[in-house]
């Protein structure tokens, strides 16, 4: 992965490139302020003369005209599609409310799909763009943190089904992704703060000065500091990036990025998916504390490591513990979650895969941890 201009050479306010390495599917990632008003004269650059806009209803209010008026300014012919904002659009209906709508504005083979929305668009638009006449290609403007960090790199798209979520879709690489970090500055703070705990996950895994820079760069980072959002957001998207090129089809190092996951889907799924509740940052944010926790009390990682997770988070206002009072009067059980992580994950002889951590940046997959062990570890969360 490179990265060009380095960012101590970048002129403040220029936009930073990361490039994708992925052969002849490798693209370049450009993250700055204002970069969805150049959004134009880039596509153009790639050779794209026509475009269909796929967005949902809450940022087309609030961005569309922005990139309308970019890609007239280029001379880009371009229909757009409004979907419903929310997870429910990524379902059968709405993938079929989407095509067809693609195939009456009369789509070609060389029109390109631009998904500019948090990860429910990218990753609907991004699959229709996969199957629609046998693949366009598509664009990436990720409107969230969580998108412009996680989603819209790893060329992953998908619908859920009523049996799980992205359970359906296809691996289908972006030619272009635009993360413009002023379009954070309309996003809701709960959904910042969500987006943010896949930022720190980026640290907590592998890069242990990441995370002690977001320690003392979170709170302005989250407050609104351009340079800041930018420097984390291509530290993110480089991170990710180079773990993409190792394993473009997630057969073995990306597993690192689940970090949090095991447990937060479990919880996720014990309150139904519903975002009013937990956000699926949130419910990670909570996983990780506990992964750490879980780690420390195997031994495997300094207790004093654990106890700087859950203080940033708190720090930074992501929730840490299970406390009911959070989430509507709903609390969690031992059993209920041990319930959702069996089925999440494969048990083998009373053992379970899961990211744990030797310390702050030294995620590592163990393949045998002892039910028992995550049983005792539950006891307290859910008592805390
Ligand atoms: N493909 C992948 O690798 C991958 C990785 C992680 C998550 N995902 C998927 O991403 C989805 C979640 O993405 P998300 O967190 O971006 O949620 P989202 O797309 O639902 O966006 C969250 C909310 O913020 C609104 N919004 C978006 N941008 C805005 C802006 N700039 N200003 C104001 N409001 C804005 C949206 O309308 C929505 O209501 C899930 O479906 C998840 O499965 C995919
Ligand atoms: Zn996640």
């Amino acid at each position: 992965v490179t990265r060009a201009p380095a960012r101590d050479e970048a002129a403040d306010g220029d936009p930073e490139l990361v490039r994708v390495e992925l052969g002849a599917r490798g693209f370049d990632i450009v993250v700055g302020a204002g970069v969805l008003a150049e959004a134009g004269a880039r596509l153009k650059a790639l050779g794209i003369r026509r475009a269909v806009i796929v967005t949902d209803e809450t940022v087309a209010a609030l961005h569309l005209p922005a990139l309308t008026g970019s890609l007239a300014r280029a001379g880009i012919r371009h229909d757009r599609v409004i979907v419903p904002p929310g997870e429910a659009t990524k379902s059968f209906d709405g993938l079929e409310h989407l095509m067809e709508s693609m195939l009456a504005l009369g789509i070609e083979r060389s029109t390109v799909v631009v998904a500019l929305g948090g990860g429910v668009v990218g990753d609907l638009a991004g699959f229709a763009a996969a199957i629609a006449l046998r693949g366009l290609d598509y664009v990436q403007i990720p409107s969230t943190l969580l998108a412009q960090i996680d989603s819209s790199v790893g060329g992953k798209t998908a619908i859920d089904s009523r049996h799980g979520k992205n359970l359906i879709g296809a691996f289908h690489q972006p030619r272009l992704v635009l993360a413009d970090t002023a379009l954070l500055d309309t996003l809701p703070r709960r959904e910042l703060l969500a987006g943010y705990a896949e930022v720190a996950k980026y640290g907590l895994i592998d890069d242990a000065a990441f995370f002690a820079w977001l320690e003392q760069n979170g709170v302005p980072l989250i407050a609104g500091d351009e340079a800041a959002r930018r420097h984390a957001i291509v530290a993110c998207c480089r991170a990710k990036a180079r773990v993409v090129a190792l394993d473009e089809r997630e057969s073995g190092p990306r597993a690192l990025l689940n970090l949090g996951h095991t447990f937060g889907h479990a919880l996720e799924a014990e309150l139904d998916f519903r975002p009013d509740l937990l956000l699926h940052g949130e419910a990670v944010a909570i996983g990780m504390v506990m992964a750490f926790d879980l780690s420390a009390s195997l031994g495997l990682a300094p207790a004093a490591d654990a106890a700087r997770v859950r203080r940033h988070f708190e720090a930074v206002g992501l929730p840490t513990g299970l406390g009911a009072a959070q989430f509507g009067g709903r609390g969690f059980t031992v059993d209920g979650l041990i319930e959702r992580m069996r089925r999440d994950k494969k048990v083998r002889d009373g053992r379970m895969a899961f990211v744990l951590a030797r310390g702050i940046g030294r995620a590592f997959l163990s393949q045998d941890v002892e039910i028992d062990a995550l049983r005792a570890l539950l006891e307290r969360a859910v008592a805390a």
